[in-house]
This record gives structure tokens, sequence and C-alpha cells, in this order.
């Protein structure tokens, strides 16, 4: 039996964010793109993504939200993994750093490296604002004061475990020198031996003690595993390493690509290799930091028609144009502006005149002169030789390209034989060969050409974009000759020719008009925010009567200190009075809610948010632009009275 080659690909564990944009696609519609093309080259593939929910932030979102920081999490990964799904992203595994295998596997690293004497317990010196628990470098202070409330801060000490990353320098130093590979793109490899292993390491905090919202250190409790250990291990992980089955581990790693953009390169080409070497496991063969998708002045923005929701895009577009936007505007490696125009001019001029203009032309020829079945006879014109030479060319120049993960060039490649195609149906003027009746072979050998220039185009797109090949290959019967060396063939669709006439694939955009209703879809917040929102699953009447809700009036009503979110109201409902936090700090002040009439859930398990323990939680509106409305009652019901 002999073993496919293996390719195992990661992306970046993403931090759950409210707000996914077109950026968050960019790497992972990039690894699947190299992913499906190594399957259709052969390839035993393994393609990881996933998120990374640990550590302070997420316990204060949350803690703000009113929610635990599991509930926090599991809500926006479930908005994640309905992008993906969307997007036709084809990975293999999800690792959530709160699973709890990866968990486990973090807990044993910290361990091994422990008894090893490659982690220590040492003092962590350090800026610290007290009401905030916080650490900050003196670099993040506002003039010298905390960031976050505005109090001082104090240099304290605290215990804490140190990695001893300076161990590794020299190993790490002469493994970048010796691999070029390495570190891709080269660019992103000096950086790191000029700026960071040259100047020299210094061992690597990796544990702290201000926050719970983390994996713990199973020997020392109160310390938790610093947030880029714990995530740069799911890795290996998701694998199964160290776990009792560790076969995918075993038959995936190394990794052959760990893909991400160039900001955390440096963790991976660091902090990573340094803690495998500490483990004794062979590091990954290659780490590629491409650029950044720049949004209009540097950050995203929903105004000026620049909706960057990628599910509006694919919505409005299909996800085949959004796919092919992202891997054909910007070389791989380097920066490059998305803006909406851009966009839309790629699939006027790209998808609709010329890859869809191909296909209706080829189609609607076949069908007029043909009555949809081209005749076995065919003839050739001094044109075909050239168009066949070109087909082979293009596939060879594509495969080297997508090898080394130049996806807009090769892409490039790919629409050069699409308009050379176009050109050659100006050549060769079958509506003038279709004048003439002894033409007519002639007329079904162009014909054919154009027929089996598109069967290979679908072949070499198929990576990028999952959904035309199909379309191509439905219009034009082609059942077969799909694989990817099946390209490297001219002539391999049946001398007979039978289309089956379908839609445009990508209609012509007004682009002003288009721009313009973006435009009015940026002003709409909420309508963004709600199609994020991943739909929840149908409930009964039970399912919705266990919810107890009752009104209540707001008796006073105060700020929590060191939050800018979260009020905290006494609210007397029936006979009791409770107390109530909820994040609605930047829509109201305490004032205001005074006297109000609410809704409270009763029967919500109490939470301590802030040291201040909430017994239920105050219904509310939030919009996806940060407006939060209190639901209040109308007319006169007492307060303690149930609502349903
Ligand atoms: O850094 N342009 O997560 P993150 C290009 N959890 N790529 C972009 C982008 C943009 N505008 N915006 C996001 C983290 N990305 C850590 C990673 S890995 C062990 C832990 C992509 O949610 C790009 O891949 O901030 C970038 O590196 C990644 O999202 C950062 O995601
Ligand atoms: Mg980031």
């Amino acid at each position: 039996m002999s073993e496919k080659p293996k390719f195992y690909i990661t992306t970046p564990i993403y931090y759950p964010s409210d707000h996914l944009h077109i950026g968050h696609c960019y790497t992972t519609v990039a690894a699947d793109s190299i992913t499906r093309y190594k399957k259709m080259r052969g390839f035993d593939t393994y393609f990881l993504t996933g998120t990374d929910e640990h550590g302070q932030k997420i316990e204060r979102a949350a803690q703000e939200r009113g929610v635990s920081p599991k509930e926090y999490v599991d809500k926006i990964v479930a908005g994640i993994v309905d992008l993906w799904k969307t997007y036709r992203i084809e990975y293999d595994d999800y690792i959530r750093t709160t699973d709890e295998k990866h968990i486990k596997c973090v807990q044993k690293i910290f361990k091994i490296l422990y008894d090893k004497g490659d982690i220590y317990k040492g003092d962590y010196e350090g800026l610290y604002c007290t009401p905030c628990e916080t650490f900050f470098t003196k670099h993040q202070l506002e003039g010298g004061k905390c960031p976050d409330c505005g109090r001082g801060v104090e240099q304290i000490k605290e215990e804490a475990y140190f990695f001893r990353l300076s161990k590794y320098q020299d190993a790490l130093t002469k493994h970048i020198e010796d691999n070029p590979e390495f570190i891709m793109p080269q660019s992103r490899q000096n950086e790191m031996l000029n700026n960071f292993l040259r100047p020299g390491l210094e061992d690597l905090c990796v544990s702290r003690t201000t926050f719970t919202w983390g994996v713990p250190v199973t020997f020392d409790e109160g310390h938790i595993v610093y947030v880029w250990v714990d995530a740069l291990s799911n890795y290996i992980s998701a694998l199964g390493y160290l776990a009792e089955d560790d076969t995918i581990f075993k038959k995936y790693w190394p990794a052959d690509i760990h893909l991400m953009a160039k900001e955390i390169v440096r963790f991976h080409a660091i902090t990573w290799p340094a803690l495998l070497m500490a483990l004794d496991i062979p590091l990954p063969k290659q780490i590629f930091g491409h650029g950044w998708l720049i949004f209009d002045g540097g950050k995203m923005s929903k105004s000026k028609g620049n909706t960057v929701d990628p599910r509006i895009l694919a919505q409005r577009y299909g996800i085949d144009a959004v796919r092919y936007f992202l891997m054909r505007e910007i070389s791989f490696g380097q920066d490059g502006g998305f803006s909406n125009e851009a966009l839309l001019q790629r699939i006027n001029s790209d998808l609709a005149n010329d890859l869809g203009n191909l296909l209706s032309r080829t189609v609607g020829m076949v069908d007029k002169y043909f009555g949809g079945v081209l005749p076995e006879k065919q003839a050739e014109t001094e044109f075909d030789a050239s168009v066949r030479e070109k087909a082979l060319s293009t596939v060879q120049n594509a495969e080297s390209l997508i090898e080394k993960l130049l996806f807009s060039d090769a892409l490039a490649e790919i629409w050069n034989f699409i308009r050379r195609m176009n050109k050659y149906t100006d050549e060769t003027q079958p509506w003038v060969l279709a004048k003439d009746g002894s033409q007519s072979d002639k007329l079904a050998g162009v014909l054919y050409n154009l027929a089996e220039s598109l069967r290979v185009i679908s072949i070499l797109i198929a990576p990028f974009m999952p959904n035309t090949p199909k379309e191509i290959r439905r219009q034009l019967n082609i059942t077969s000759g799909t694989d990817w060396d099946d390209a490297k063939t001219f002539g391999l669709i049946p001398k007979i020719v039978k289309i089956t006439k379908g839609d445009v694939i990508f209609p012509r955009i007004d682009i002003k008009k288009e721009l313009d209703e973006l435009a009015l879809l940026g002003d709409n917040k909420e309508e963004a925010a709600v199609s994020f929102a991943p739909k929840k699953p149908e409930i009964t009447l039970e399912d919705f009567a266990k919810t107890e809700l009752k009104i209540g009036v707001v008796l006073s009503c105060e700020k929590v200190a060191g939050s800018d979110k979260l009020l905290n109201s006494r609210i007397k409902i029936g006979n009791e009075t409770r107390t109530i936090v909820s994040g609605i700090a930047p829509s109201y002040t305490p004032e205001t809610l005074i006297g109000k009439r609410v809704v409270v859930v009763t029967n919500l398990k109490p939470v301590k948010l802030r040291g201040i323990l909430s017994e239920g939680m105050i219904l509310a509106a939030s919009g996806g632009d940060g407006n939060i409305s209190v639901i209040t009652a109308d007319g006169e019901t007492a307060d303690g009275s149930e609502v349903s």
C-alpha cells in the first residue's frame, strides 16, 4: 500500500470577537485554498483552525455582559463556525482552547517543562494597577497612570513561573539560518534574527495570578498558564499530543505550514519553536506571515460604502467572488487595501467580463450554431496549437506559483489564459465561420477548444472557488476529466459536446448604485449586527416557561467602581429586593434608571461580577452600534407581577 504524502496546515486560533470582519477570512480562505490544492495533488491533508478563548480580556468582556466567560465565547464561536460554513472552509478540526483535551495537554506540557527545569519559579516585577488587577509596561501607561481607569500604578513584585527561552537562543538562531524556508517571506526572517534573536532573548514569564479564566497550573494553585503558551499548544493538542490516543499527532506532526499575519510571527517563530525544542518535538517546516488587509484609514469601517461584514459580502456577491478577490487583489505577504469598490471592479472585469463571458459565449454559440450538440467531426484552425500550448504552460506556472503561496500571481496566470481564450474567439470569428456551410467542421473545432479550455480552467480555479467549477461543468456537461492532472491534457472532453444553457455565472454590477446601497447598509448598523447573530434553535413553550420573568422597580442605582460598563441596581420585585449588576452603563446614567419598571429574569443562577453578587438580570436590547435599551413595562401592573 503506497502512502499518500501528508500535509498539515494551521491558521491562528482567533480571539473570539463580536465583530468578525473580512480580515478574519483572509488567512482562513488562503489556508482553505492551499488545502484544496494539496488535496487535488494527492496529499493526505489536515487543516486546523479554532479559537483562543482564555485570558483577562475575555473574562472582563463576559463580566460586562453579565454572562459567564464560557457562555460568552460559546455564542461567538457559534457565529464563527457558521461563517466558515458559509465560506465553505473545509477544516478537519476546530480547536477551542476551552476544550478539555486542550486544557489537559497544556497542563501536561507545563508540568513536563517544569520537571525538566525549563520552567522555573521566579519573581515577576512590573507596574500594577490594583483596582484593575492588571500589569502594564511603562510604555502602556498614559501620563504615568493606568490607561484603563486613570489611577496611579505601583511597582510590584510577585511570584511567577518563567520559561528558559534564553537557553534556546543559539539553537534557534542556527535552525533559522540553516533552514531558509523556515520563516517566510524572507523579510520576516531577517526581522526575527535582527530584532529579537541577535539582541538576545530573555526568559519569558509564563504564568499569571491576577485572573482565573485560563488553564490552571496543576501543581501551584492560583497560577494560570500564560495565554500564548496556552494558545500555541493548540497546534499539537488538537492532534492528540500527550493524549491516550495520539495517532493523529503521530501521523501529521510536524506541521507543513503555520499560516498567519505578520504581527504574530514573533510568537510562532521564537516562542513556539523554543517550546517545541524543550519538549523534544520536531519543529514545523514553515511559518508563513502574510500581510494585512488595510481598511479605510487603517481600520475597518462600515461607513462610506465600505461594508466589511463577510456575511453581507457573501450574500450579495457569492463566496466565490469574495474568495477570488481576497486571493487575487493582494500579493500574499504584502499589505493591501480592501475596498468595496476594488471588489466590485474585479467582479465586473475578471469574473463577469473575462470568465463569465467566456462561458456564456461558448455555451451560447454551441446552442445557436449546433442546437446544443457539437458534431463529432472537427477541424483545426491556425490558432489551435498555440492555444493548447498556452493551456499547458498555464497549468505548469500555476502549480509552481501556488506551491510558493503566490496566489495572486497564480490567479493572474490563470486569467491570462482566460483572456487568451476570449481573444481566440475574436481571432477565429465563429460568427463568420457560421455563415459559410463549408466551414462547419472548423466552427465545431473552435467551439470544442473553447469548451476544453473551460474544462481546464474549471480545474485550475477549484482551489480558490468552491462553487464555480461545478457550474461551468454543469453547463458544458463535463462529468470526468476534472482531476488536477487532467488539466495537463488538452482534448479530454468527448468529441461530441452537449451543453445545457444556464444562467450568467457572474452578473455585471452597477458599481455606483451598489456602492450607494452598501453605504446605506453601512449606516444601518443594526441590520449588519443582526446578520451576524446565528439563529438560535427553535424551543417549545415548556423551554420558554423555564424562564421566570417579573416586573421590578429600580429603587437605587450606582456605578460599579472600576468599570465603564456596569451599573449596580437595587430592585424591588414584590416582597423582595434584589441586587442586580448589568452592563448598561454605556447608555444609562444611574439617576435615569431610578423608578423605572423593568423586566427581571428572577430564576437566573446568581453570579459574582466585580465582587458583587448579582441576583438576576434586567432585560435590555443591545444594538450593533453599542446602544442599549432597557425593556420597561407599560401600564399599572404591580412590581412582582409575572411576565409571560
Ligand atoms: O492573534 N489582515 O488572534 P486574532 C490580515 N489569538 N489578517 C488578519 C486581519 C487583517 N486585517 N485581521 C485578522 C490572535 N487577521 C491570537 C492567535 S495563534 C496560536 C493565537 C488574521 O484574533 C491574521 O491571521 O487577533 C492574524 O494573524 C490573525 O487574524 C490574528 O487573529
Ligand atoms: Mg490581533
